[in-house]
């Protein structure tokens, strides 16, 4: 009988853990074996962005198609300086800006990093993320961290150590419970570098997140935001490999109403006599399966994630989720429910 595979979970408390509580994540990574941590968007599944076998290690236990390329994690500039080949002047800007935090930049990469990381391509996406845990993990391991979310390929991304752990039981060693995620979507992803790979005078935003367009464009200027953005499941010549795949998707079918409708009135009609779970966001439904978030944004983004799976262990059927104003956080809401959803409304 061969031996059964485990999954550990050691919990931490961001505010006061100990180095010692990593250790055995650090033991891992050293190993070349993978762990899954939290960040301050989604759990991510970590391996040495500098080291091929353990790279791939990743996206057998995620199931990840080997040309998606995945973010590389890093704990200071001078690491960020080791993964990328020049920073661009407002490239920088940005990182003086956001970092640490959930933005994601796309620029050359460096020949050290693992090209299982990126797919192939000559270019990396890196962020700093400003999660207490995943800095002091990267910190104390010494290597960039490449780092997918931490769901399997297709799934919704997971926002605590349950939601990994249902995901990837017996197929990692560890995950590192930190409690949920506080932004609860993925970062902001901006690429300085054409598909061609040329330096892009104005950046493109492959992946709407929680630093808004809005803010990027207040201390860089205009940046290209493709208006494909939010339907690029439908563009047949992604800009970002990621982009191709469906992805966030729950079992359920989901419906989305955009703003403006007659939400409750909606949900009545589409939902008749089906096995329904409902996101409200203005105005509360009433239904049995449902989560309100009161018109808050924030709180929207954190729990959509959380309750897709909510949902599907519920067995719903049909998810129908009110639309918010593609403004701020609610572009990044928006498009994470238009790439899950079948119909918009
Ligand atoms: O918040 C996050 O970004 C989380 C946490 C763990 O940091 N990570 C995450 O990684 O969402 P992942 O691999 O699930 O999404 C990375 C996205 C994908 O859409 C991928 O195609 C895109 O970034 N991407 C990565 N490297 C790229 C590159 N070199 N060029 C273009 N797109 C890239
Ligand atoms: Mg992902």
């Amino acid at each position: 009988m061969g031996l059964k595979k485990t999954t550990r979970i050691i919990e931490v408390v961001p505010e006061k853990f100990s180095m010692l509580q990593l250790s055995e994540a650090v033991k891992l990574l050293r190993e070349g074996k993978v762990v899954a941590f939290p960040t301050e968007t989604v759990y991510g599944l970590g391996a040495n962005a500098l080291d091929e076998s353990a790279v791939k290690k990743i996206y057998v236990a995620k199931g990840r198609p080997s040309d998606n390329p995945s973010i590389v994690h890093v704990c200071s500039e001078e690491q960020l300086n080791e993964v990328v080949r020049g920073v661009p002047p407002k490239a920088h800007v940005l990182i003086k800006k956001f970092w640490p935090g959930p933005l994601t930049i796309v620029l050359k990469k460096s020949k050290k990093i693992s090209s299982a990381a990126t797919g192939g391509l000559d270019t990396v996406a890196v962020r700093m993320p400003s999660h207490k845990v995943a800095l002091a993990l990267i910190k104390e391991y010494g290597f960039p961290i490449v780092a997918p979310s931490a769901n399997s390929s297709g799934n919704p991304s997971p926002t605590t150590a349950d939601h990994v752990y249902a995901d990837l039981f017996g197929r990692i060693p560890l995950i590192i419970d930190g409690g949920k995620c506080e932004v609860g979507l993925e970062s902001t992803v901006i690429s300085f570098v054409s598909a061609e790979g040329k330096d892009l005078a104005v950046p493109i935003l492959f992946r709407p997140g929680k630093v808004s367009v809005e803010e990027i464009e207040e201390v860089i200027g205009k940046i290209i935001v493709p208006s494909s953005a939010a339907n690029a499941k439908h563009i047949e010549k992604p800009l970002s490999p990621g982009m191709k795949y469906k992805h966030y998707s729950p079992k359920a079918e989901v419906i989305v109403i955009l703003p403006g409708k007659d939400f409750v009135k909606k949900v009545f009609e589409i939902g008749a006599g089906k096995d329904i779970g409902v996101l409200s966001f203005t105005k509360r439904v009433d239904v049995d399966r449902e989560f309100f978030f009161g018109g808050n944004v924030e709180s929207y983004a954190k729990a959509l994630f959380e309750a897709f799976r909510v949902f599907d262990n519920k067995g719903v059927e049909l998810i129908i989720a009110e639309g918010v104003s593609e403004k701020g956080l609610g572009l990044a809401l928006m498009d994470r429910l238009k790439r899950a959803s079948s119909k918009i409304i």
